[in-house]
């Protein structure tokens, strides 16, 4: 018997949001901070006289502190009594990976550490999230337990002194760690194991005639945890020239990069893929591989528009010949894949802004593909985002369609229409005065009803709540949504992943039927819709700031 009974008390503030506790590196830094987080999550997970049969996966994108938090964990499970724990080699592992390792491996649930696309380093981000036995994100049920037991926690359990050497992460193979019985920690090779599951998935033969044929790719893993498996999976199993994946080494600092897949921070990509000369395909991942960008040469896909054609497409792709069960999009993505779910024929669902949502949805075989505007896409193979799977997707169409990515989104148009989309995020508002605006807003909502502003009229305006047609759980206050005639909208919501005052997410999107018209900049499309949303949610002078920080 070799546990630690540690005393300790309450840290304010560790309530999960959007995908996770995230805050600065300097926090997490503080004595028993991740600590007092993790024996929060022990304390409140179901089965706790079976732990020595129970198995955990473990591990992060890599990113400053991800080691450190590892070896910790790795103690505090042992003490805790959990019987194996499976790590990624060198602490790594992408989200999606670690999806599909708790689903492989028939785990009791995994420790993802990861501040996603946020920047990282000494005086970055860092995060951790716990993902259950499916592989998802833990619902609200589980992270307000969590969160809970954080305001009363006054001991932590870790292994004794004599047993807290580092453990080496960096062999694949299988140790013994202290505690009441002994832990076995497993380093996996998660690389292999995503291979394996992308190959019941896609046309391989198919993606190598396309590099055999001499076409060509750029991958920007943006110095994250994607590198490997790009590398794996493209330069390896397909053939793809050596260079096709750039920054492909994980960092922890992603080279100073934000990693964020979006016209913002992945303006190298975009450059690279304008002009005569480009490859015929671009995309990226972001921090810990769950997000993807998609880019043809001198063509940008937008993440909602992106979804939309896979899911139009899907059955030209071997894992999906079968058909589609359903769609879901969280709220704030564009209305192109519902057009698409009533051409198939297949149900379409909207729910709130997070992975967690599709969980229950995926697991009950309702819907096949799911994604979000924030550059995440997805379907029933894990059960998070996953930016490799997207490209694999795209690329697998690209194969076996001979088309460019251009030509199948303008296809896509001119069978469905456009939707016109963008996002405006207003990063760094204090706090108070990004409160101030929504609780304003949400008391104008009775009034603006039926009002006209020009040519829009608004029919709705409410407040997004959702009842989960699975398990009936309802959760309220989703973003505020002013719906227009016509199929135009305006969404605001506060984000729930920022570490820095609030982040303002106003989304905007309008329909445009007639294809003389796809050729607007999105911006310009959208024109009348951003000077309204100013006007009614007073975001200049609430916010202080005289233009939206990032558009994408
Ligand atoms: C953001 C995105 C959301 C995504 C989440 C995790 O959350 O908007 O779609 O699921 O990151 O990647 P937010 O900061 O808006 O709460
Ligand atoms: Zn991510």
């Amino acid at each position: 018997m070799s546990a630690l009974t540690v005393p300790t008390q309450p840290f304010a503030g560790q309530r999960p949001g959007t995908s996770g506790l995230r805050k600065k590196v300097t926090v997490f830094q503080q004595p028993h901070y991740l600590e007092n987080f993790v024996q929060s999550l022990f304390d409140i997970l179901p089965d706790a006289d079976q732990r020595a049969a129970q198995t955990l996966v473990l591990g992060g994108d890599g990113r400053f502190h991800n080691r450190v938090a590892v070896q910790t964990i790795l103690r505090m499970a042992a003490a805790n009594g959990f019987g194996r724990v499976l790590v990624g080699q060198g602490g790594l592992l992408s989200t999606p990976a670690a999806s599909a390792v708790i689903r492989k491996r028939a785990a009791f649930g995994g420790i993802i550490l990861s501040a996603s696309h946020n920047p990282g380093g000494p005086d970055g981000d860092f995060g951790i999230k716990y993902n259950i036995g499916n592989g998802g994100p833990a619902p609200e049920k589980i992270t307000e337990a969590i969160y809970q037991r954080t305001t009363e926690i006054t001991a932590y359990q870790t292994t004794a002194t004599a047993d807290s050497a580092d453990l080496d992460l960096d062999t694949l193979g299988t140790t013994t760690l202290g505690g009441p019985a002994g832990m076995a920690v497993e380093v996996i090779d998660s690389v292999a194991l995503y291979a394996d599951l992308m190959q019941t998935l896609f046309d391989f033969e198919a993606m190598r005639g396309w590099f055999a044929a001499g076409h060509r790719m750029r991958m920007d893993t943006m110095c994250a945890a994607g590198g490997p498996y790009a590398k794996a999976v493209l330069e390896g199993l397909l053939g793809a020239p050596a260079g096709t994946v750039v920054n492909g080494e994980p960092l922890e600092d992603f080279g100073g990069h934000h990693p964020d897949p979006n016209p913002a921070h992945a303006t190298e990509l975009i450059a690279a893929m304008t002009g005569a000369a480009a490859p015929d395909f671009g995309a990226a991942s972001d921090g810990d591989a769950d997000r993807n960008m998609i880019l043809g040469r001198d063509f940008v896909v937008t993440p909602s528009d992106s979804l939309a054609v896979m899911a139009a497409h899907a059955t030209k792709v071997p894992g999906y010949a079968a058909g589609l069960k359903g769609i879901a999009r969280s709220m704030p993505t564009s209305c192109a894949a519902d057009a698409v779910a009533k051409a198939l024929g297949i149900p379409s669902h909207e729910t709130p802004t997070g992975w967690k949502f599709f969980g229950n949805l995926l697991d009950a075989d309702r819907v096949t593909l799911c994604g979000e505007e924030s550059y995440g896409t997805g379907s029933n193979h894990v059960r998070e985002k996953d930016g490799l799977w997207a490209v694999l997707f795209w690329l697998n169409l690209l194969a076996v369609t001979g088309e460019s990515v251009e030509s199948l989104v303008r296809g896509h148009w001119a069978r469905f229409g456009r939707h016109y989309y963008s996002r405006h995020d207003w990063e760094g508002i204090p706090t108070d005065r990004a409160d101030t605006l929504m609780t304003a807003l949400r008391a104008q909502l009775p009034a603006l009803a039926g009002q006209s502003f020009g040519a829009l009229t608004l029919e709705t305006a409410d407040d997004f709540a959702y009842t989960d047609p699975v398990d009936g759980s309802v959760s309220t206050r989703q973003g505020v949504r002013l719906l227009f005639a016509g199929g135009a909208r305006v969404v605001f919501r506060l984000s729930g992943t920022g570490t820095e005052g609030a982040t303002l997410r106003v989304y905007l999107e309008r329909f445009e039927a007639d294809p003389a018209r796809h050729d607007l900049p999105p911006q310009d499309a959208l024109a009348d819709l951003i000077t309204l949303a100013d006007r009614v949610a007073s975001i200049r002078s609430l916010s202080g700031q005289a233009a939206p920080t990032v558009i994408t």
